[in-house]
């Protein structure tokens, strides 16, 4: 419907000669001119959309306002405490696969589980990652999050190589243990959880990758680290965004650090023994193409580091906070670490047969990233015209599998928006049924690489914060979950030792 009425070309002729100008001024005219433009853009718009909606049999939805489409009501609505506010609104009025324009685009969102699956098994055939332009320019081109074909699946399967659970056993577990101890020595009276599990993961990550253990320099690896990731939320112009200038500059400063520590390793080669680390992997290269570039290996350490570090952390926090709010489960989750350290002489590590005993650690932590994970979906972008329950997304378009909200869904869980760890008992016991509607690592051929690494440093640190602490929270702190699942507070607990504390790092 138009917006303006036009007047005919013999009264227009009028207005602009003799009588016009008296009676607007400059401004005014210009701003008329402007509504002009835009209410034509806005019918361009439209039309297109609607001949597409015709012609493509898209899903049902609404595109919302021209070029900002529903991009506001996605960010206001995921600022309060429901955590599938957007998503449920539509789902209830177009059903699991719906039409919308978010963040500048059109975009097809499922929240549907078959759907979903469909997307992540085709990844790399008629669908491929595609990330906000903030995120991918932070990141550097030859970061695994951004990479396709080939080279994706070379550097996917060299990333399992070096995740994966003999690995994780034989080299990782030890460290894992020693720098999560060393971390809760410090810990006393009020901590702030969510620093502090970031500052473990992160220094976690670091060693796994580099074999650096915590020092000056990777706390100021860190402290640049949080103003790059800043920059993945912010307007990715510069000259707009002081948030987003500041993300880049620390990207320059993370990659001249990390380049002279790729520099010292290639200098010192042979001399040194070698390291059992990711890095010493990368300058071996993977007996591939002539092993990989100083370039590429900034991009895959600094994208492993994004990928690895706030994601567990998040779970680590989010995982205490609900079993503070369920003092059933704490109690049950404190059995069963206080039997396995009952079992260890004093100060002893765990070890991979401690890990593999812990059923119920287990069910907690997938209980808390099936209620609050950091990722909630990912967004792809189609190659060819998709055919999806007899709707049609054109090529080219972006899609949003939400994870969140089939893990949400009644249907698929029961009761599903209340903390019940019980409910993945049956799954220890060989279920698989509800494993099979649960992924938060994603699936198909862009499956997290990390997700041992993950389960396993999040077993280890409940088991040292279960054993060495009692705590309750110090405030009330709210979930929220825009731009990223977190709480408001940054979850601020009272700590206190306890009494048979017998787990000083040896
Ligand atoms: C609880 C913790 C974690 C969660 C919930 C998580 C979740 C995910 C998800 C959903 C994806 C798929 C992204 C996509 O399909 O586009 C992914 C990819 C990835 N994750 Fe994790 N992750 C976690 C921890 C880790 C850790 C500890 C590492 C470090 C080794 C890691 C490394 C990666 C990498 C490198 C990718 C990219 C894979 C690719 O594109 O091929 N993640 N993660």
């Amino acid at each position: 419907m138009p917006l303006f009425i036009i007047p005919s070309l013999s009264s227009y002729s009028q207005l602009t000669g003799y009588f016009f100008f008296p009676l607007f001024s400059m401004e005014t005219l210009t701003l008329f001119f402007f509504f002009l433009l835009v209410s034509f853009l806005f019918f361009l718009l439209r039309t297109n959309y609607r001949t597409r909606w015709r012609l493509h049999h898209l899903p049902p939805g609404n595109f919302g306002l021209p070029f900002l489409g529903e991009t506001l009501q996605l960010i206001s609505a995921y600022k309060t405490e429901n955590p599938e506010p957007f998503i449920d609104d539509r789902v209830s009025k177009y059903g699991t696969v719906f039409t919308t324009h978010v963040f500048g685009e059109p975009t097809v969102f499922s929240a549907d589980l078959e759907t979903n699956q469909f997307i992540l098994q085709n990844e790399g055939r008629i669908f491929e990652s595609s990330y906000p332009s903030s995120i991918s320019n932070l990141l550097g081109k030859h970061s695994l999050l951004l990479t396709k074909g080939g080279f994706h699946k070379r550097m996917h399967s060299f990333t399992m190589s070096f995740a994966n659970s003999s690995i994780i056993r034989d080299h990782l577990l030890v460290d894992i243990d020693r720098l999560v101890r060393l971390n809760l020595e410090s810990w006393a009276d009020r901590v702030l959880l969510m620093e502090e599990a970031k500052k473990i993961t992160f220094e976690l990550m670091v060693k796994q990758l580099m074999s650096f253990d915590p020092c000056k320099w990777t706390e100021k690896l860190m402290r640049e680290y949080m103003l790059l990731i800043e920059g993945f939320f912010a307007i990715p112009l510069p000259f707009f965004s002081i948030t987003y200038r500041k993300a880049i500059q620390a990207r320059r400063e993370v990659v001249e650090a990390l380049n002279l520590v790729i520099a010292e390793r290639r200098r010192k080669g042979q001399s040194e023994e070698r390291k059992n680390d990711m890095l010493a992997a990368l300058l071996d290269g993977d007996g591939g193409a002539g092993g990989f570039s100083d370039e590429e290996i900034v991009d895959f350490l600094l994208s492993m580091l994004v990928a690895g570090y706030e994601t567990t952390s998040t779970i680590m926090s989010l995982a205490v906070k609900f079993l503070t709010e369920t003092p059933q489960a704490l109690a049950q989750l404190k059995e069963e670490h206080d039997e396995i350290r009952s079992r260890k002489s004093e100060g002893k590590a765990l070890d991979w047969k401690d890990y593999k005993s812990m059923p119920f650690t287990q069910c907690v932590i997938n209980e808390t990233m099936r209620v609050a994970n950091i990722i909630s979906g990912v967004f792809r972008r189609t190659t060819a015209d998709v055919s999806i329950k007899g709707y049609t997304i054109p090529k080219g378009w972006k899609v949003f599998a939400s994870f969140r909200a089939v893990h949400l869904n009644h249907n698929c869980f029961k009761d599903a928006r209340s903390f019940n760890p019980w409910r993945w008992e049956k799954t220890n016991s060989g279920g698989t049924e509800l494993l099979n509607m649960f992924t938060p690592f994603g699936g198909g051929p862009r499956r997290c690489p990390g997700s041992e690494l993950a389960r396993v440093q999040l077993c280890v640190f409940l088991h040292h914060l279960l054993t060495q602490f009692s705590w309750v929270a110090a405030e009330e702190d709210k979930l929220v979950f825009f731009p990223t699942t977190r709480t408001k507070h940054r979850y601020p607990i009272i700590v206190r030792r306890r009494e048979s504390c017998t787990s000083t790092p040896s």
